[in-house]
């Protein structure tokens, strides 16, 4: 054999590695650019306020967002729907607590922040923020959001009545966040 066929030989080989190589890591390099931009759609995708709750029955997405309607809704109408609160929570600057909190300066804060009242364990433990969002569901279905809650109450199935409410209940601040 001469020298140069030797070559052609060591060269296709190296040719053949080359090619089997590329195409083996060719599906993972796809792949990989793939996953990345899944995960970045998917994570816009998110509203903030979204974080997924493993102890709620009320799946997220399940209820239109009321930050869509906030603005469209009615103080004064909020005012009368809390009168279904109101043998339970006031909502006044160091108001007492009833059979339920205080409600004060509610939005945005922790939940089950309102020093001296002893909450339900499972609202105690639930964490995060009462957003806008939270509110809604909460005030959906309150057993099917937090299970466990000591808080007996049906819930608001209409939207517009938790918009008006929650409207109503970010008011009850010294600074109220602004709407969404
Ligand atoms: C029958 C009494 C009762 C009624 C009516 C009621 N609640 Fe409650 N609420 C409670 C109790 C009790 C808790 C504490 C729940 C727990 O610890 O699990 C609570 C807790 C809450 C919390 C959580 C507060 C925090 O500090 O994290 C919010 C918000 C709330 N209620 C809003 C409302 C609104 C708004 C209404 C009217 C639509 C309402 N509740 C009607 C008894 C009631």
């Amino acid at each position: 054999m001469s020298g140069l066929e030797v070559n052609k030989i060591l060269a296709s080989i190296i040719l053949a590695i080359l090619v089997v190589t590329i195409i083996s890591n060719l599906g993972d390099i796809i792949i990989d650019i793939d996953k990345d931009e899944i995960e970045t759609a998917y994570k816009i995708d998110i509203p903030e306020s979204g974080e997924f709750k493993p102890s709620t029955n009320i799946e997220e997405g399940a209820l239109e967002p009321i930050s869509l309607i906030l603005a469209n809704s009615s103080l004064d109408k909020g005012q009368k729907i809390f009168k279904k609160c109101s043998a339970c929570h006031t909502y006044v600057k160091e108001g007492a607590n009833k059979v339920g909190p205080n409600l004060w300066n509610l939005v945005d804060s922790p939940k089950a922040n309102v020093e001296g009242y002893a909450y339900s364990k499972e609202l105690a433990k639930f964490g995060g923020k009462w957003s806008y969002e939270e509110l809604s569901q909460f005030l959906y279905k309150p057993k099917e959001y937090i299970k466990g809650t000591k808080m007996n109450f049906s819930g608001l199935k209409k939207a517009q009545d938790r918009a008006n409410l929650i409207l109503f209940l970010r008011e009850q601040s010294d600074n109220p966040i602004p709407l969404p």
